[in-house]
């Protein structure tokens, strides 16, 4: 089959619906879902989305200073002014596009505080379901853009590039059959983030940097990857096998819940003035160092003090899992640890979304757009998605009149066999929790990227056309560009801290 498009969108979480929805519909545009529509990463975000609503200056200024501060300075300022100043207009787009977010009952949005955050100023929906009500609402509207042709269960394998090196669009495999071209103008990575490159994470497991691992064999730019974030409170469970953890949201110490040790102490005194609600990569650092001190694998969230009927109805679906659980919030102590969450560096891209390779943007967590820095502060991430997925749309409406139609391709024959490659990945998780998680030494990082190296030249070796071997690919790269870019950042800086 000859599938040709204007633009092809790899990856349908919020980055990749919400740019798609943004391309003018006289273009048209293959969106593709490695998975269901309904499942990405995007779909698992509580907290909300950040932007300040008031137009009082102070304010808007310290939405900038915040995020810089959460990053360490390591941030883009261009593009941190970017993502503030756009804030209102991403805000009042997603209301365009049908998206409802919490109000009280003077019609007033309800506001909540997340970690690095010195105003309320977070939009949530749902209570705790941001994302899920986010990414679902606009997934409802591509079924009123006929513009756009959603194909699901279909992973990217690789991009294609002509004799000048200028992307032409991406091999795929679609319901582990169909190996195909689909030809494209333009194409943008919106594959989201790499949690399964650790052994623990909140991401959904289909989260194997695929973005990532496309753009670096295309020759892109990638940039920071020793910044991965863990997130302070995963729920810790002692009978989980799965590797995929449980959020327990910043925004319920954004409420009032503190972080206890196990000899039932508050900690946060001791490591940053602003306690609890200190940036995410000082928490997790400290609970880190508390777990180390006291011999164990866990603190706990305390909401004892907190109204049980208040919790129930802002964090409806902490409470439910919890109970689920037989933990009960307001009543029982939360057991919680750190893990992967989210991925500060990636896919350099400007402030259009261009990577540094012809004819590919990046958006979402896929992209580096610098708006981070050495930590991302909490719920600038769906912000991100919006502002620069509408920036990528603005620039390819603009100039995907002068770019050519690629000429079709026919795509190299590949072998197939039954390899699931577990013990791969299973080696993988845990080199990468051991050796490149909260804390680091360059021996731990050499023998973990000299290890990468044998598991990459392996598979190098031994293609294969499944979407299992792809996967482990771009797991085996993406971990590569992380202990390496760790290995070369010699200090200790945000969420990336060396003993040595
Ligand atoms: C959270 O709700 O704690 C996570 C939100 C985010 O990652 O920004």
């Amino acid at each position: 089959m000859n599938r040709s498009y204007d633009v092809l969108i790899i990856g349908a979480g919020l980055a990749g619906v919400y740019t798609a929805l943004a391309i003018d519909p006289k273009y048209t545009v293959c969106l593709i879902a490695k998975e269901s529509v309904s499942h990405s990463n995007s779909m698992l975000a509580q907290g909300g989305i950040a932007a300040e609503l008031s137009d009082d200056p102070i304010r808007l200024d310290s939405h900038f200073h915040d995020t810089l501060k959460a990053g360490s300075n390591l941030n883009n300022p261009e593009a941190v002014h970017f993502l503030v100043k756009n804030a209102q207009d991403a805000i009042a787009s997603l209301v365009s596009l049908g998206i409802q977010f919490d109000k009280d009952e003077h019609q007033r949005y309800l506001l909540t505080q997340e970690g690095g955050h010195s105003y309320r100023r977070i939009l949530h929906s749902g209570g705790d379901a941001s994302g899920y009500h986010a990414t679902k609402g606009l997934t409802q509207q591509i079924n009123l853009h006929p513009n756009i042709e959603l194909l699901e269960e279909t992973i990217a394998l690789d991009l294609l590039l002509d004799a000048s090196k200028r992307v032409i669009g991406a091999s795929v495999l679609i319901r582990d059959a169909d190996y195909e071209p689909i030809m494209a103008k333009v194409t943008i990575l919106a594959t989201g983030g790499i949690g399964s490159v650790y052994g623990a994470t909140t991401n959904d497991l289909s989260a194997t940097g695929d973005g990532i691992g496309m753009a670096f064999r295309a020759g892109a730019n990638i940039e920071d990857m020793e910044f991965v974030q863990f997130h302070p409170t995963a729920l810790y469970d002692e009978s989980q096998t799965e590797r995929r953890r449980f959020l327990i949201s910043e925004a319920l110490r954004g409420e009032g819940a503190y972080l206890i040790n196990i000899e039932k102490q508050r900690f946060m005194s001791k490591y940053h003035p602003r306690l609890e609600m200190a940036p995410r990569d000082i928490v997790s650092q400290a609970i880190y160092r508390e777990m180390y001190d006291t011999w164990t694998d866990h603190v706990y969230l305390d909401t004892r003090h907190l109204d049980p009927s208040y919790l129930e109805t802002r964090f409806p679906t902490i409470f439910n899992h919890l109970q689920s659980k037989h933990i009960h919030m307001g009543k029982d102590l939360i057991p919680v640890a750190p893990c992967e969450h989210f991925i500060c560096g990636g896919v350099a891209v400007d402030l259009n979304g261009e990577t540094s390779v012809k004819n590919l943007y990046a958006v979402g967590e896929t992209a580096h757009t610098g708006v981070h820095g050495a930590n991302r502060l909490a719920s600038n991430s769906l912000l991100e998605c919006v502002v620069f997925g509408q920036a990528a749309a603005n620039r390819i409406n603009q100039t995907l009149e002068h770019i050519p139609i690629p000429h079709p391709v026919v795509l190299a024959e590949l072998p197939n066999y039954h390899y699931n490659y577990k013990p791969l990945r299973k080696k993988i998780g845990d080199y990468m929790d051991e050796y490149a998680g909260i804390v680091r030494t360059k021996e731990g990082l050499s023998l973990t990227r000299t290890m990468l190296e044998g598991l990459r030249d392996s598979l190098y070796k031994a293609p294969n056309l499944t979407r299992y071997y792809y996967e482990a690919l771009n797991l085996v790269e993406t971990a590569w560009l992380i202990t390496d870019h760790a290995l070369t950042r010699e200090d200790s800086v945000g969420c990336h801290f060396r003993i040595n």
